[in-house]
């Protein structure tokens, strides 16, 4: 499917990822709480959720919204979607981001979590989330942060100094482009984009930039789960909030 690699369907990075999304961590804890908080007002409204996973999102934007259209690369996922989270206004389709123009809009809202940094180009994606969307539409997403993506060579990333001070190393930022992580499996292909690029190309594609957010955690969050102390020090998400101007074409 399009040159992408649809890690999801992989089944030990499945496994893996099924075990993590069980138990207390980062996206219910941090990245949810933060997205959620912006969600505009959706009653009655039109939703694309890409990249759903499991459709949690799906199904909670269906108790408000018209319609709900999630999609994803992963069959897998999916499955898992249809089985548990479903309900009548909500179709899924096995459909990658890079494969927008097969959908017609208009939608009122489209909302991305943490699947962003998996495609391969986001100028054509924004480009393809401005068409959909209807004037004064909001694109909301989330994605890991590009301190997080940046480097090349990811061990041993947070170092302490000797009087105990921790300190996370930022490399290769300027390089944008693949990054192969090791997740549960080797070799899973993140794409590294700065954030000047994000904000342009959104800028560029007729969008006003109304939130951006780097989730800090909490006391009470990180009582719940301690490495989430981490994101003290660096956050590992970045959330836009962007409405589709007027003119979408417009990029003087
Ligand atoms: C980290 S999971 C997040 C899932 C869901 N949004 C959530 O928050 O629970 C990323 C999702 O993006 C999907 N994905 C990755 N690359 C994609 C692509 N090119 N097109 C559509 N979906 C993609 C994966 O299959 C996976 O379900």
């Amino acid at each position: 499917m399009n040159g992408n690699q649809n890690i999801f369907d992989d089944p030990d990075f499945f496994e893996g990822y099924l075990d993590l999304r069980s138990g207390r961590n980062f996206n219910d804890l941090l990245e949810q709480p933060a997205i959620l908080s912006l969600l505009p007002d959706i009653t009655g409204k039109n939703v694309l959720d890409i990249g759903c996973g499991y459709g949690i999102n799906c199904l909670q934007f269906a108790q408000k919204a018209e319609k709900v259209v999630g999609i994803d690369i992963s069959r897998r996922m999916l499955n898992v979607a249809m089985k548990e989270n479903s309900d009548h206004n909500i179709s899924y389709l096995q459909l990658a981001m890079e494969d927008l123009d097969r959908l017609t809009g208009p939608f009122d809202l489209i909302f991305s979590s943490l699947a962003f940094h998996y495609a391969l180009d986001f100028g054509k994606l924004i480009e393809d989330c401005a068409r959909l969307l209807a004037p004064g539409g909001i694109l909301l997403f989330s994605q890991e942060h590009p301190m997080t993506t940046a480097a090349m060579n990811t061990d041993h990333r947070y170092v302490k100094d000797e009087n105990g001070n921790c300190f996370f190393k930022v490399a290769d930022y300027q390089s944008e482009g693949e990054r192969h992580v090791r997740w549960f499996v080797d070799d899973v292909i993140h794409q590294h984009r700065k954030i000047s690029t994000i904000v342009s190309t959104l800028c560029h594609n007729g969008f006003v930039i109304t939130d951006c957010v780097e989730p800090k955690p909490d006391r009470k969050a990180i009582k719940q789960l301690p490495a989430l102390a981490r994101d003290l020090i660096k956050p590992s998400f970045i959330i836009f909030r962007a409405r589709k101007g007027d003119n979408h074409a417009d990029n003087t």
